[in-house]
């Protein structure tokens, strides 16, 4: 559909003066993308969807219609999993901190669960102990060296990776045994997610081949799957200006090691795979109103209906790719601009010396490429949240309403009244 700047004058005036525009077959052809690179190569193939990423409940609950499980690092986006619908047995439950009470819900729900920490052996047990009737499957996640002899390959150059459980040590053995200790267990799976800067190809052969051996060293014909995380390249912004692999190098790169590795098996384990960023991150733009462009000293400084919060909430300072939609067509200075936000920090920097026409009060700006670590991460802070709305082929709906004032202070949350008589309790 052809968003004209009349079409953004209809949006505005159900939607208001900034919004969330999830373009709903984009993230279907990702999830196709995606799927075929891997499938053609290996069919036992799963896409588990990262949740933390972008858990709008209509986006979660396309990725379940179109296959994919739902990997979730928290109860909250467990319980949201089951309530939109996700047969439990298609929840990845991950994630450094599950309470007993979920790793109980999980397993009495047959949903898989990738322990990260030696302290969850505990709760397995107990569980095991009070259902002894009940076959109970469970995965790892582990922690190995992954550098290759490079140094700092993981995200903001971290030496070694916190999540897991490691091998080097003995702690991975030590945990195998416990838990083969249990007569109701059987460990199926080893996950491997590392958050590395550069999502090289190599990185993925490394992990991939590691969690093979390890599979065979330790778990035997018990491997049921091998997970290896997310953190893959999707399509990125040509403005980025870098050279990225493309889905089908790594498959290229996986599918060649697990079939080689399992080539004895008739029934070859699971490869899963969790992307995130790769699957959502094109599929969302943000557009909001120019309020004002004005000058101080030499600068141009453009104040739109927007927050760096709402784009990128980590506060990168590489410019997103955006365009101007313009209200009235003559021509305006050339000049070189910044975008900035409603917040009263000095830092609210939607985009840094734009080089272009200066955009004019009720012109609008579009933000590309903000559906990873937005919506998710996007503080209440100041102002109510702005709605989400969908585009699927040429129908446009909303996903999410623009929040109001008793849905940003939740009146079951608050205490508005200082003289209120249960105060002390
Ligand atoms: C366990 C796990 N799986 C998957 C992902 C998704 O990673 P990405 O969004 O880089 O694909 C993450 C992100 O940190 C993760 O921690």
């Amino acid at each position: 559909m052809n968003i004209n700047f009349h079409k953004i004058n209809e949006l505005e005036r159900k939607f208001g003066t900034s919004f969330y525009l999830l373009d709903v077959n984009k993230l279907r052809l990702n999830y196709q993308k995606i799927n075929n690179a891997f499938k053609n190569r290996y069919t036992n193939f799963i896409i588990g969807y990262s949740y933390k990423t972008n858990y709008l409940p209509y986006l979660c609950k396309e990725m379940s219609r179109l296959g994919a499980y739902a990997e979730v690092v928290s109860r909250l986006e467990y319980d949201l999993a089951l309530k939109i619908g996700v047969d439990p047995r298609k929840i990845i439950f991950n994630g450094p901190l599950k309470t007993s009470d979920d790793i109980e819900t999980a397993l009495e729900k047959d949903s898989i669960v990738n322990i990260d920490s030696l302290y969850e052996i505990d709760y397995i047990t107990t569980f095991c102990i009070n259902n002894h009737e009940k076959q109970v499957k469970v995965g790892i996640r582990v922690n190995f060296d992954i550098s290759n002899d490079e140094r700092g390959i993981l995200q903001e150059g971290f030496e070694i990776s916190r999540f897991g459980i490691c091998v080097s040590n003995g702690n991975f053995q030590y945990a195998v045994n416990e838990l083969k200790k249990l007569d109701n267990v059987k460990i199926v799976g080893l996950h491997g997610h590392f958050s590395t800067s550069e999502r090289k190809v190599k990185t993925y052969g490394t992990i991939t081949k590691k969690l093979c051996e390890l599979a065979k060293q330790y778990i035997g014909d018990s491997v049921e799957y091998i997970d290896i995380g997310g953190g893959i390249y999707g399509e990125v912004p040509s403005s980025f200006n870098l050279q990225t692999p493309n889905f089908d190098d790594y498959a290229e790169e996986v599918c060649y090691i697990m079939n080689s590795e399992f080539s004895h098996k008739d029934k070859r384990p699971y490869l899963i795979l969790e992307p995130g960023i790769s699957m959502v991150a094109n599929v969302f733009s943000f557009f909001a109103k120019v309020i004002e462009a004005k000058k101080i000293q030499d600068q141009y400084f453009v104040l739109i209906d927007g927050s760096v919060h709402n784009i990128k909430p980590t506060m990168h300072k590489k410019n997103l790719p955006m365009k101007v939609m313009r209200e009235r067509s003559e021509t305006q200075k050339y000049v070189s601009y910044n975008i900035v936000g409603y917040t009263c920090m000095e830092k609210d920097y939607l985009a840094y010396g734009v080089e272009g026409e200066l955009p004019n009060k009720n012109d609008y700006v579009i933000f590309d490429n903000v559906g990873a670590y937005t919506i998710v991460f996007n503080p209440p802070f100041i102002k109510e949240r702005p709605s989400i709305i969908a585009l699927d082929d040429k129908e446009i709906f909303l996903v999410r309403k623009k929040e109001s004032l008793t849905e940003f202070f939740n009146e079951n949350l608050y205490v508005f009244n200082n003289e209120f008589e249960g105060k002390f309790v």
